[in-house]
C-alpha cells in the first residue's frame, strides 16, 4: 500500500512553526509521507492561532475552501491542531462537519493514534494539556536550509489578562539543555547558519539549575559560524546575566524582541504584566550600556479595556523614548476565558483602529530615521539567497534582523556572510554594495 500523505498549514506565531516541524516528524517515524499541497493530500491538518479573533476568522474562512476540496475528495482527512484545537475541543467537531481531528498541543504524540481511529470510522480526539511534554525526544522534520526554530519550553505561566495562551498551551515547561545542545549540534553539521530558540517567556527557562543564559551560552558553543536568535521575553525576567552573556558571545545577534503592550502603568496593572514603564525603560538603558548596538523590537496592543487617549499618549511616549527598530502592533481582540474578557470592551473600533494608525505611522517613521542612520556604515550579513523580486540582488539580514539588498555576484552564496557598505535605505530594507566577503564568521565587521 502507499504511503498516506500529509499536508500541514501552518498559522499563528512561530512556535506553532516549531510544531508543525514536530508533527511532521512524529508522522513521519510512523510510515506518513509529505505531501507537496492540499490536492495531493489524503491528510491535511491546520495548526491554529488563538491569539486574536482575526486569526481564528482565517482559519474558519479556510475551513471553508477545504470543505470544498473535500465534498469532491470525502476520504480526505481534515484536522485541526494548535491553539484553536484546544480553546474549542470537540466544538469543532460538531460544528463544522468536516472536521475530523481535533488535537491539541500537548496531544501530538498520538497523532498515529488519533489518525487510526479516524480510519476505522471515529473522530480523533485529543486535547488534554499535560505539565510535563516537552517533546524533548523527537526530532523535527526540517527541509534543509539555513535557519531553523527550536522551541526550548512550551506553555505560560504569566497570565496576561488579554492572554489565551496559559489556557491554549498550558503550565509552563522547559526542554533538557542537552537535547538542545544536541539538536543544534546536528543543525550545524547539517550546514544551518542560524538557529532561534524560541517559548513564551524563554527567560523563565529552567532545567536542573540551568537558566536561559546558561542554555544561550551553550548553544552559542555549539558552532562559533551559527547565528543564534531568541524570542519572547518578558521585561519583569530579563536578567543582567542574560544581557553580559549576549555582550560576551559574538554570535548571540544583538536584537531583543522586548514586549511593552502599553506605555500606562494602569494599563499594565489592569494586564497583569507586573512591571512599569520606569522598570522597562531602565532595563532597555541597562541593556543598551551592556550589549553596545542591542536593537529591540516590541509588541503593543491598542485599545485595551478603559485605555483612554492620555494612556494611549503614553505608549506614544515609550515608543518616541525607547526607538524600537520594529513593532508588532495590534487592536485588542476579547479572549473568552481571559480575565479581561469579563471587562467591558468599551473602545469602539473606529477609536482603536485611529491609535493603531498613529502608532503604526509612528514605527514607520523611527525605523526610517534609525535605517538612515546606517547610511556609511558596514554591515555583517548572512545570505539567505536571491532577493525576492530580482536574481541581480542577494538578500540577507544583519545581526539585528534587518534586511539587507546588494547585487549578486558569482562569488556569493547562500549561507556566506558579507559586509555590505549600506547607501540607500526604507524604512523596512538596507540596501549597499559588498566591500568583503568574510572568510571567518565574527557577529559584526571589523
Ligand atoms: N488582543 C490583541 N493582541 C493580543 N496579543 C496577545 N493577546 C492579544 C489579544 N487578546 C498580542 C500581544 C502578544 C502578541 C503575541 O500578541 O501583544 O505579545
Ligand atoms: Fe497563536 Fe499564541 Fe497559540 Fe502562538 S501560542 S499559535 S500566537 S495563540
Amino acid at each position: 500500500m502507499n504511503k498516506k500523505q500529509v499536508y500541514i498549514e501552518t498559522y499563528g506565531c512561530q512556535m506553532n512553526v516549531a510544531d508543525s516541524e514536530l508533527v511532521l516528524g512524529i508522522l513521519n517515524k510512523n510510515g506518513y509521507g509529505l505531501a507537496e499541497d492540499v490536492h495531493s493530500a489524503d491528510v491535511v491538518f491546520l495548526n491554529t492561532c488563538s491569539v486574536r479573533d482575526n486569526a481564528e476568522q482565517r482559519i474558519y474562512g479556510r475551513l471553508g475552501n477545504l470543505k470544498t476540496i473535500k465534498d469532491k475528495k470525502p476520504e480526505m482527512v481534515v484536522g485541526i491542531l494548535g491553539c484553536m484545537a484546544e480553546r474549542l475541543k470537540t466544538n469543532l467537531i460538531e460544528e463544522k462537519k468536516l472536521v475530523d481531528m481535533v488535537v491539541g498541543p500537548d496531544e501530538y504524540r498520538r497523532l498515529p493514534e488519533l489518525l487510526d481511529v479516524v480510519y476505522s470510522g471515529g473522530k480523533g480526539i485529543g486535547v488534554k494539556l499535560s505539565r510535563t511534554e516537552t517533546y524533548d525526544d523527537i526530532m523535527p522534520y526540517r527541509e534543509d536550509g539555513l535557519q531553523a526554530w527550536i522551541s526550548v519550553m512550551r506553555g505560560c505561566d504569566k497570565f496576561c489578562t488579554y492572554c489565551v495562551v496559559p489556557f491554549t498551551r498550558g503550565r509552563e515547561r522547559s526542554r533538557s539543555l542537552e537535547s538542545v545542545v544536541k539538536e543544534v549540534e546536528h543543525l550545524s553539521v547539517k550546514g544551518f547558519k542560524e538557529v532561534s530558540l524560541l517559548g513564551q517567556n524563554v527567560n523563565s527557562y529552567n532545567d536542573k539549575g540551568s537558566d536561559f543564559a546558561d542554555l544561550l551560552a551553550a548553544v552559542a558553543a555549539v558552532d562559533r559560524s551559527m547565528r543564534v536568535r531568541f524570542t519572547t521575553s518578558h521585561p519583569q525576567d530579563l536578567s543582567d546575566k542574560l544581557l553580559y552573556t549576549i555582550a560576551e558571545n559574538d554570535n548571540l545577534c544583538n536584537y531583543i524582541h522586548l514586549p511593552v503592550q502599553s506605555g500606562s502603568n494602569r494599563i499594565l496593572e489592569l494586564m497583569n504584566r507586573t512591571y512599569t514603564v520606569e522598570h522597562y525603560l531602565d532595563l532597555i538603558d541597562k541593556a543598551r550600556r551592556i550589549i553596545p548596538g542591542v536593537s529591540f523590537s516590541t509588541d503593543i496592543i491598542t485599545g485595551f479595556p478603559t485605555e483612554t487617549l492620555e494612556d494611549h499618549l503614553m505608549t506614544v511616549d515609550v515608543m518616541e523614548k525607547v526607538r524600537y527598530d520594529g513593532a508588532y502592533m495590534f487592536k485588542y481582540s476579547p479572549r473568552e476565558g481571559t480575565k479581561a474578557f469579563r471587562m467591558e470592551d468599551d473602545v469602539d473600533d473606529k477609536e482603536k483602529t485611529k491609535r493603531l494608525q498613529q502608532i503604526i505611522d509612528l514605527q514607520q517613521r523611527i525605523s526610517l530615521e534609525l535605517n538612515n542612520a546606517l547610511i556609511g556604515s558596514t554591515e555583517r550579513i548572512l545570505v539567505e539567497g536571491f532577493s525576492r523580486k530580482s536574481d541581480k540582488f542577494m538578500a540577507g539580514r544583519t545581526d539585528t534582523n534587518k534586511v539587507a539588498i546588494f547585487p549578486a555576484h558569482e562569488d556569493i552564496s547562500e549561507g556566506d556572510y558579507v559586509d555590505v557598505k549600506i547607501d540607500r535605505v526604507t524604512s523596512a530594507t538596507l540596501f549597499g554594495e559588498v566591500v568583503n566577503i568574510a572568510e571567518k564568521y565574527r557577529a559584526s565587521a571589523v
